[in-house]
């Protein structure tokens, strides 16, 4: 039988490039709040016997918890065989580490409900930093789709003698398989947080790129403090308008006019947290990550 795919409110594409890529069926399935605010879930097309996929993002991811668990739940009340989620972003992944004395490793916590929930997961670019593999906090099976391709092909596309710039550490990952991908040069920044928007970033020389149009890439775009003071410093240093690409678009508050105010020349994200700077579509590729480790799945049974 083929898989089913329950599509959550706000990720009509996703389910949908699931059934296209995956050859699955689209399940019906009912999602709302009472009238008090607690959530009520419905799965309309049974799915006893079937293999199951929950298609839902987990940007905003408090809102989402209740619905995902409600229904991965009923779905195994209901005889559903296997339970996967594909989430295109992966939530709580930055918080990886106890940085004051009794707060939550948000990462590990949620990592472990999530394995409680579902038996598979599947993701766009986790924020990979002091965890270097999903399976060091995640038991259950995992696969991650790779946006750095579809990245590497826009830049090609859209800008001329492109120089690929990581604003920290933790962006070389990408920065660099993009920069490879375009067959260009990249530039990884040193970065130190000290709150939620208070960022300080530095440049080194930029003499050798000299001309070159500094391509901002990093995985998470929330504040936007991080690439507007990266864009600024560019700007001081001579270089062309900076263009930002984000794979995740969390955009809280006003990051966006903060980074226009930065002077970037554009901003542009992976489709994977709708938003409307989403230029580059990504869904093929999570599509291509489910199948892959499902058919590894039923090939080992
Ligand atoms: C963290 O290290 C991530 O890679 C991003 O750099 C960070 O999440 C961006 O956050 P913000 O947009 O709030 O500066």
């Amino acid at each position: 039988m083929k898989p089913l795919v329950y599509t959550w409110p706000g990720y009509a594409a996703v389910g949908a490039a699931l059934v296209a890529g995956l050859n699955a069926e689209a399940g019906e399935i009912a999602v709302r709040h009472f009238p008090d605010g607690e959530t009520y879930v419905r799965l309309l097309t049974p799915p006893a016997g079937r293999s199951v996929i929950l298609a839902c993002g987990l940007d905003r991811p408090d809102e989402k918890l209740s619905s995902l668990q409600f229904a991965a739940v009923t779905a195994r009340e209901l005889g559903a065989i296997r339970i996967g989620l594909v989430a295109p972003y992966l939530a709580y992944m930055r918080q990886d580490a106890r940085f004051h004395e009794g707060e939550a490793v948000a990462a590990r916590a949620f990592a472990g409900w999530l394995s409680w929930i579902v038996d598979w997961l599947v993701t766009v670019d986790p924020h990979l930093h002091r965890y270097a593999k999903l399976g060091e906090i995640y038991p259950i099976a995992t696969a991650i789709a790779s946006s750095t391709t579809a990245i590497s092909r826009w830049i090609t596309a859209n800008v001329t003698d492109p120089l690929v710039i990581g604003p920290d550490a933790e962006s070389r990952q990408w920065a660099a398989a993009v920069a490879n991908g375009a067959n260009c040069p990249c530039l990884v920044l040193e970065k130190v947080r000290r709150g939620d928007r208070d960022v300080e970033i530095t440049i080194p020389n930029l003499a050798g790129a000299a001309g070159r149009t500094p391509v901002l890439v990093d995985d998470i775009i929330s504040t936007a403090r991080t690439m507007a003071a990266a864009v600024k410093h560019l700007r001081a240093a001579g270089t062309p308008a900076p263009v930002c690409i984000g794979v995740h678009a969390l955009f809280g508050g006003d990051a966006l006019p903060c980074l226009v105010q930065a002077g970037v020349r554009e901003v542009i994200t992976c489709n994977t947290v709708a938003h409307a700077t989403n230029a580059i579509d990504v869904l093929p590729q999570l599509a291509d990550s489910a199948r892959d480790l499902l058919n590894a799945w039923v090939e080992r049974a």
